[in-house]
């Protein structure tokens, strides 16, 4: 099945072109082709993303990228399927996606299918996008942390899961972006504590673990990033380095000990990482060496597959179909896993 997948629900304009193939328990995926238009320039100014100005990009970018994966002749290709992220995310990004995929259907591609996609199990999925065995696996313990969604699942097969808990407040990723603010740095804050951590000391600054020991799994990041805002208040000079270090490794040791309380609870056989903010180099190795310690495979996707692309959305819009499930072709913002 030829998926041609796109991507509008927050700052990247994804879209990419895949081969699946398999049944539901074991599905393959070939990527043809796959691009990514992103906007953190235009919204770096501002310090996070404008939905206008989101929109108006997507608006301009998705015929740009669609030329780049399907070329000057679209009609040419024989499309089965278009699957098209409609939440969660920001409603007026995610209605460009949408109705450029009504558009292109029924321009191009009338008798493709139109499939909805949930962008979180576009993160979810990643994982077949690694070269690993994926034959038992399950259950797995997921976690997912991206800039809107902190959550940890469980994963019975490949279509059937409970969600154990999530982020009683802020998401891990919004967290990272509010402290990188508080530490000067631009949008998107992850990536940039995660370069300037390199130069400071993990251990420096005792940061509170929220939540870290409660018998639930659910997590808490706010505290959090309040202890930080709090520290840069009373230390006027302190070493913004450390201070990012510090942070992270409090965000880390959170993410990871929870994770793998599940894992053991549950007699997980793998234990998979997925969303942008597992382009953390110290989140993936932590988590990594801790399933290893338990004998556990660990999957991550490469890391261009960890933040926003249509490549998952392509992946997961297969699963969607082979379940025979879809979403409505409407702007979900508040859709969760
Ligand atoms: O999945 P994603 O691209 O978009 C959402 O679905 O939200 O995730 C974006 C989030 C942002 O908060 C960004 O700061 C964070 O992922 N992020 C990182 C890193 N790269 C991206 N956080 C920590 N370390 C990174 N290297
Ligand atoms: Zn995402």
């Amino acid at each position: 099945m030829k998926i041609l997948a796109i991507e509008t629900s927050c700052d990247e304009t994804g879209i990419a072109l895949l081969d699946t193939s398999g049944p539901v328990a074991r599905p393959k995926v070939h990527i043809i082709r796959d691009a990514v238009s992103s906007q953190i320039a235009i919204h770096r100014p501002f310090g996070g993303v404008v939905p206008g100005l989101a929109k108006r990009e997507h608006i301009k970018n998705l015929p740009i990228v669609l030329e780049q994966v399907l070329g000057k002749n679209p009609e040419k290709q024989k499309i089965d399927a278009i699957a098209v992220t409609v939440g969660p995310g920001l409603e007026p990004a995610l209605w460009t996606g949408i109705t450029f995929a009504k558009e292109i259907h029924k321009k191009y591609f009338p008798k493709a299918k139109l499939i909805g996609v949930n962008h979180l199990e576009g993160h979810l999925y990643s994982f077949l996008l690694t070269k690993k065995n994926k034959t038992r696996v399950f259950p797995s313990i997921a976690l997912v942390v991206s800039g809107g969604h902190t959550i940890l699942s469980l994963m019975q097969s490949m279509t059937k899961r409970k969600k154990l808990g999530e982020t009683c407040d802020d998401a891990v990723g919004e967290a990272f972006d509010k402290v990188a603010r508080l530490l000067n740095l631009p949008y998107p804050g992850g990536p940039e504590i995660e370069k300037l951590a390199e130069r400071g000391n993990p251990r420096a600054i005792p940061f509170p673990r929220p939540m870290m020991h409660t018998k639930d799994y659910d997590f808490s990041f706010s505290g959090l990033k309040t202890a930080v805002l709090y520290y840069m208040r009373d230390h006027k000079g302190a070493d913004r380095a450390d201070v990012a270090a510090s942070f992270s490794e409090a965000a880390v040791e959170t993410l990871v000990k929870k994770t793998m309380r599940a894992a053991k609870q549950y007699k997980a056989r793998s234990v998979m990482l997925s969303g942008g903010v597992a382009a953390n180099k110290r989140l993936r190795s932590s988590l990594e060496a801790d399933s290893k310690k338990l004998k556990l495979p660990f999957f991550v996707a490469p890391f261009k597959f960890n933040t926003d692309n249509a490549v998952m959305i392509g992946v997961a819009g297969y699963m969607t179909y082979v379940r025979r499930k879809n979403h409505s072709l409407r702007a979900q913002g508040n859709l969760n896993l």
